[in-house]
């Protein structure tokens, strides 16, 4: 755990940032997650980012990004004269290069092949951005993902490197520090991709690196303290990755100001809600009031089929019990809530009203920061997944917490097919704990992103010694993902599943049969609902 002291012993990080002008690309997040990797703090912004908006945010120097329009054609984004003249380092990715070349006079022109994949680039000496990679020796393999190219530099520009598609691969004005690369940097294909965005933001930009857990740990814990002086918070948590960090966090900072609520909706994996408390309450000694409300949520879900049905019975449920708590509470002023960089980009961008969007309504407590005259605090509303995983770890939370797969707010609700029923829920929570204790035990469990048991209501035949039976079957599904939007379902070991296929089916009675789900997303979904 982060002491009050330790944290006030490191000051804050300096404010170099960078900024990102997002024109579209599926690469967006990634180069702001390179580039904070790198140490450096980065926000993404539209590329109409007003001249007072520029301003005020200060940065140390702009990254463009690719996108998938041609510039020329009508309504392509353009590089606005407040960017170009800022006076900082301004570094294009593909088409940010290419509207860079636009803005300062060069041309840009359909490519006759559209290039896709590894291409091999041929480097100039003496760049400061690329020249002299460790190991690259004039060359380099690079990931290429465009139409349209560069054709005549602007004045004052000059090659950096040369591909066979695209003679103009990158290009340079070291006096005005205004570079363009043709290739994608932030992808893990490219050699020296980190290298590259790390020798712009550290060496062209000048910042240092000071975007570490331990400062970030320490700046958020000031900001917090600042914001809320001496209020109580109330927080409902649940025990995923986002609100326990949240709730380590809020208690390094403001300790017993904040209280957490967990409502148990008996949904829950096997001894998850006991898991909860110890880490936070006998661990972080952090002040936890636990809600056993098992009853009222399966009650409320007795005989009801429909899976929106139940996704609403339970969400609504949910909002009723904290709200309940919370009235009892007195003297509270702020509602903490889990929202990560990722969820405020996408409500922000073209893409809100997706399924994330959709995802998160479960845990916003519905109405009631204004019923209850509550402001809102959400102190990892800048941080990605990984940075939210880092820092919880920098502030002493379990490694098998903070590395835990999602699991969907309405738990093993959405897991048991058909009317939810006790025992139901009782024999998938030990099936699902046999599959996942073996993963973790088998070394598998970080090579997945998902994995878990669905209950199915059939009845299927089995013999049992010398009796036939008929009991219920289980699915068991594993995915790998980046973004949980499209997945494909893991190629787990034959004896693996094996394995736990007969612990599942020997140890646990009313089981007679277990499958594996070997669907990918699209066409089917993670869950099974
Ligand atoms: P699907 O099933 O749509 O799931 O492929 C994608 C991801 O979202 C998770 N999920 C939820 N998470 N509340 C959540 O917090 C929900 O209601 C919910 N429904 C699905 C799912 O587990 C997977 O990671």
């Amino acid at each position: 755990m982060l002491a009050e002291d330790r944290a006030l012993e490191v000051s804050a990080p300096d404010d170099a940032r960078i900024l990102i002008l997002d024109y579209g690309s599926q690469y967006t997040q990634l180069i702001a997650r390179r580039v904070r990797e790198a140490g450096v703090y980065s926000e993404i912004h539209p590329p109409e980012i007003s001249p007072d908006k520029l301003a005020e945010f200060g940065a140390a120097g702009i990254i463009l990004t690719g996108g998938p329009e041609s510039v020329g054609a009508e309504d392509a984004p353009t590089v606005s004269d407040a960017v170009a003249e800022s006076g900082v380092p301004l570094l294009g990715i593909c088409y940010g290069m290419q509207a860079l070349a636009e803005k300062f006079g060069g041309t840009v022109q359909p490519s006759a092949h559209r290039e896709f994949g590894y291409a091999e680039v041929s480097l100039s000496d003496g760049d400061g951005l690329l020249g002299e990679l460790p190991g690259g020796g004039g060359c380099l393999k690079v990931w290429m993902s465009h139409g349209d190219r560069v054709e005549t530099l602007p004045a004052g520009f000059q090659r950096i490197a040369s591909s066979g598609n695209a003679p103009l691969a990158g290009m340079a004005d070291p006096r005005r520090r205004i570079y363009g690369l043709q290739f994608h940097p932030e992808v893990t294909h490219t050699e020296h991709g980190q290298a590259i965005i790390e020798r712009f933001v550290r060496g062209i930009c000048g910042c240092p690196d000071r975007w570490t857990a331990g400062n970030i740990v320490a700046e958020h814990i000031e900001r917090v303290r600042r914001e809320v002086g001496e209020e109580r918070v109330l927080l409902g948590l649940s025990g995923g990755v986002d609100s326990s960090v949240v709730a380590a966090l809020l208690h390094a900072a403001i300790g017993d100001q904040l209280v957490c609520v967990f409502v148990d909706h008996g949904l829950l994996r096997l001894n998850e809600g006991d898991e909860v408390m110890a880490t936070f309450r006998e661990s972080l000694g952090a002040n936890v009031i636990r809600v056993n409300a098992e009853e009222t949520f399966l009650d409320a879900l007795r005989g009801v089929a429909d899976p929106e049905e139940k996704r609403k019975i339970i969400g609504g449920k949910f909002i009723e019990v904290f709200e309940d708590q919370a009235k009892k509470l007195a003297g509270v002023r702020w509602l903490a809530q889990g929202t990560i960089y990722p969820d405020v980009i996408e409500s922000a961008g073209a893409s809100s009203g997706g399924k994330a969007h959709v995802i998160k309504s479960h845990h916003n407590v519905g109405g009631l920061p204004e019923r209850m005259r509550l402001r809102l605090i959400e102190p990892l509303r800048s941080l990605f997944k990984d940075e939210v995983r880092k820092i919880g770890l920098e502030l002493g939370l379990p490694a098998e917490l903070v590395g835990r797969h999602p699991f969907p707010g309405p738990g093993l609700g959405v897991r048991i097919l058909g009317p939810v029923r006790k025992e139901y829920a009782d024999t998938l929570r030990r099936a699902d704990h046999i599959f996942v204790s073996e993963l973790r035990e088998q070394g598998l469990y970080d090579q997945v992103s998902q994995a878990f048991a669905v209950f199915m209501p059939v009845k299927s035949v089995g013999v049992m010694g010398d009796g036939r039976r008929y009991d219920h079957v289980v699915a068991l599904r594993a995915v790998e993902t980046v973004d949980f939007m499209t997945a494909r379902w893991s190629h787990l070991p034959y004896d693996f599943l094996d394995h736990v296929s007969r612990r599942i089916i020997n140890e646990i009675p009313g089981i007679s049969r277990v499958t594996y789900d070997i669907s990918g997303k699209p066409p089917a979904t993670i869950e099974w609902e």
